[in-house]
C-alpha cells in the first residue's frame, strides 16, 4: 500500500479535494468529496452512536468499573478570549520558528522531541553558536512550553568553549555542536498557532478572538451547565465533536496534519481516587473501537508517554497510533491521546492558573501589580447528594481526530488483488475494505441489462432500500464494470436483477469482500442488508 495511490483513488472517486483548487490550493486544508462526506458523516456518528446515544447508563456491559453517564454538547467555535488564558492555550500553546538564511530551509520546534527539525524533513537539528542571547530566549521559551519551567535557565551551566547549553543539551532541547552546518539563522519567530480573529466592529485587541484550537474547553465551561441540567451523578462523560483550528507551521500528509479539522472529544469526569481505574478503561475501550470497526494487527498500537512528554498536569497520557503508509518503516503516527488531565482545567476555570509546581492556584500579577487575568471565579466543584463529598473532579480526556481517524479507515481500506474480469482475464481489482459501518454507499442496486423490464424491478429496490440507507444505482456498462467502480468506492454489498428476478421475485446479493454471490428473496433485502451492515 502506498500513500500516492491512495490519495489519487480519493481525488479520482471523490473522497478528498484539496480546497480551493481551481485556485491553487491552500495549504492544510482540505475538502470532503461526496463519497468522503459520506464516510466522514459515519465516522462521527459511530463514534457517537457507540460513545453517546447507544450507551447504557445503568450497566457496565462495556467493562466500565461502575456504571456512569454519558451527554453529548455542541459548544460555539468562538469563545471568550480568557477561556484560551486559563486552558493555558494563550501562553503556551506556541510553536518556534527559525529560517536559515543561507539554505532557507524552514525549521520548528518538534514539541514532542524537545529538538529543531527542518520542517520537511524530521531528521535535521537546527544548531546555534554559543552565548547567543537569542537562543537563550528561544530555550527560555522552549523550557516553558515543556512544562520544565521548574528549572531555573539560571542555574544552568554556560559550557564556555562549546556551541550549547550542556544542562540544555541533556534536557534535548536544542542540540548539535557544529553552529557552522547550518550558517545564520533569522531571528526566531514565535507562533501563536491560535487563528486570531475580531468579534464585533472592534478591530483592536478589545475585539480580539480566536478560534478554538480543541473542543475540550467548551465542555470544561459548560460542566455545571450539564451537571445542573441533567441532574446526573459523577461519573459522567461528555462528548462534543467539532471542528477545531490550529494554524500549524508545516500542515502535511494529506489530511494528517491540516489547519482546520475536526475532533471527536470526551472529558470524562470522576472521583479523583477512581481516575486511574476510569483511564485504563478509556485507553481499553477506545482502542477496541478501532479495532471493532477494522483496523487491526500490527498498524494500530497504544503507546504510553514518556513522563518528559506528559503534560505536567496529566499524570497519564497514551497515544493510539497507527501505521500511516507515510510514516517511515517502524514509525506510527497520533490517531488520538487518551489523557489523565486531573483537575487542572476546571480549578483553572475556577480560579485562576494552576501552579504546576505546587498544589496552589496562583493568579498571574502584571508589572502593575494587579492581576493580569485569572478564571471565572464560579465554583466548579462537585458535591455528591449521597456521601455529602465535595470534591473537584479529576478528568480522562480520549480526544480523536475525525480526519485522522478517516485517513486511517482509508489507508486500512486500500487494497489490491487479482480478480477475473466479465472475459475471465486476470486483472488487478483496487478494493476499499471499508467496515460496512463506515462505508459511503451502502448497496449498489444494478439491472444485469438494460432491456426486459429488470431497469424497473431494479428501481423498485432501489428506491425501497433508498429509506434506510445510502445507496447507488447504476445501469451503464457491463455489469463487471459496474462491480469494479463499486469496489473502489467500498460499497459492501451490489444487488443485481436479473432474468431469474422475473420469474420468482428473487435478486442476487454480492459480497465485496469474499466475492460471494447468495440469491434471495426481494422483499427480505432490506432486512439483509440492514443486519449486515449494522451487525
Ligand atoms: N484536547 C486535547 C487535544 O486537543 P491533541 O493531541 O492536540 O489533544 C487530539 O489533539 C487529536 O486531534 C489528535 O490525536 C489528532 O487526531 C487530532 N488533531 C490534532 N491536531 C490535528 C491537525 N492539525 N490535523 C488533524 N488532526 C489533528
Amino acid at each position: 500500500m502506498d500513500m500516492d495511490s491512495i490519495v489519487s483513488l480519493c481525488k479520482r472517486r471523490g473522497f478528498l479535494f484539496q480546497s480551493s483548487e481551481i485556485y491553487g490550493g491552500l495549504q492544510g486544508f482540505w475538502d470532503y468529496g461526496p463519497l468522503g462526506v459520506e464516510l466522514k458523516r459515519n465516522v462521527k456518528e459511530a463514534w457517537w452512536r457507540d460513545m453517546v446515544s447507544c450507551h447504557d447508563d445503568m450497566n457496565t456491559l462495556d467493562g466500565a468499573p461502575s456504571p456512569y453517564a454519558m451527554e453529548g454538547l455542541d459548544c460555539t467555535i468562538i469563545m471568550h478570549p480568557q477561556v484560551w488564558k486559563c486552558s493555558g492555550h494563550y501562553d503556551l500553546f506556541h510553536d518556534f520558528m527559525v529560517d536559515c538564511k543561507e539554505t532557507k530551509k524552514r525549521y520548528r520546534h518538534d514539541q514532542l522531541n524537545g529538538r529543531w527539525v527542518e520542517a520537511k524533513d524530521k531528521k535535521i537539528f537546527v544548531t546555534a553558536p554559543a552565548g547567543d542571547d537569542e537562543l537563550e530566549v528561544m530555550t527560555k521559551r522552549a523550557l516553558k512550553f515543556y512544562n520544565l519551567r521548574n528549572k531555573n535557565i539560571d542555574d544552568l551551566k554556560w559550557d564556555g568553549d562549546s556551541t550549547c547549553l550542556t544542562e540544555i543539551e541533556d534536557l534535548s532541547v536544542v542540540l548539535g555542536p557544529d553552529a557552522k552546518q547550518l550558517g545564520t539563522l533569522t531571528e526566531p519567530r514565535e507562533f501563536n498557532l491560535m487563528f486570531k480573529t475580531f468579534v464585533g466592529a472592534l478591530s483592536g485587541e478589545e475585539g480580539a478572538a480566536y478560534l478554538r484550537p480543541e473542543t475540550a474547553q467548551g465542555i470544561f465551561v459548560n460542566f455545571k451547565n450539564v451537571l445542573d441540567s441533567t441532574r446526573h451523578r459523577l461519573p459522567l462523560g461528555i462528548a462534543q465533536i467539532g471542528k477545531s483550528f490550529r494554524n500549524e507551521i508545516t500542515p502535511r500528509n494529506f489530511t494528517f496534519r491540516s489547519r482546520e479539522f475536526e475532533q471527536m472529544e470526551i472529558e470524562f469526569f470522576c472521583h479523583p481516587d477512581k481516575s486511574r481505574d476510569w483511564y485504563q478503561f478509556w485507553r481499553d475501550r477506545r482502542l477496541k473501537w478501532y479495532h471493532d470497526l477494522g483496523i487491526s494487527g500490527d498498524n494500530l498500537i497504544m503507546r504510553e508517554h514518556t513522563p518528559e512528554e506528559a503534560a505536567h498536569y496529566s499524570t497519564g497520557t497514551a497515544d493510539i497510533e497507527y501505521a500511516f503508509p507515510f510514516m517511515a518503516e517502524g514509525e506510527y503516527g497520533e490517531l488520538e491521546g487518551i489523557a489523565h488531565r486531573g483537575n487542572f482545567d476546571l480549578r483553572s476555570h475556577m480560579e485562576g492558573k494552576l501552579d504546576e509546581n505546587s498544589d496552589t492556584l496562583e493568579v498571574q500579577l502584571g508589572e502593575d501589580g494587579k492581576p493580569k487575568w485569572k478564571g471565572s471565579g464560579k465554583d466548579l466543584s462537585y458535591r455528591d447528594d449521597l456521601t455529602n463529598e465535595k470534591y473537584i473532579p479529576h478528568v480522562i480526556e480520549p480526544s480523536a481526530g475525525a480526519d485522522r481517524a478517516a485517513l486511517a479507515f482509508l489507508c486500512e481500506a486500500y487494497t489490491e488483488d487479482e480478480q477475473p474480469d466479465d472475459k475471465g482475464k486476470m486483472q488487478t481489482r483496487t478494493v476499499m475494505k471499508l467496515h460496512p459501518r463506515l462505508a459511503p454507499i451502502k448497496a449498489a442496486v444494478f439491472p444485469l441489462v438494460k432491456k426486459d423490464g429488470m431497469p424497473e424491478v431494479a428501481k423498485d429496490v432501489y428506491l425501497k432500500l433508498k429509506k434506510d440507507f445510502k445507496v447507488f444505482y447504476d445501469e451503464k456498462g457491463a455489469v463487471g464494470r459496474r462491480y469494479r467502480r463499486q469496489d473502489e468506492a467500498g460499497t459492501p454489498y451490489c444487488i443485481t436483477v436479473d432474468g431469474q428476478t422475473l420469474d420468482d421475485q428473487t435478486v442476487t446479493i454480492r459480497d465485496r469482500d469474499t466475492l460471494e454471490q447468495v440469491r434471495v428473496k426481494i422483499d427480505e433485502v432490506s432486512s439483509i442488508v440492514k443486519e449486515r451492515v449494522e451487525g
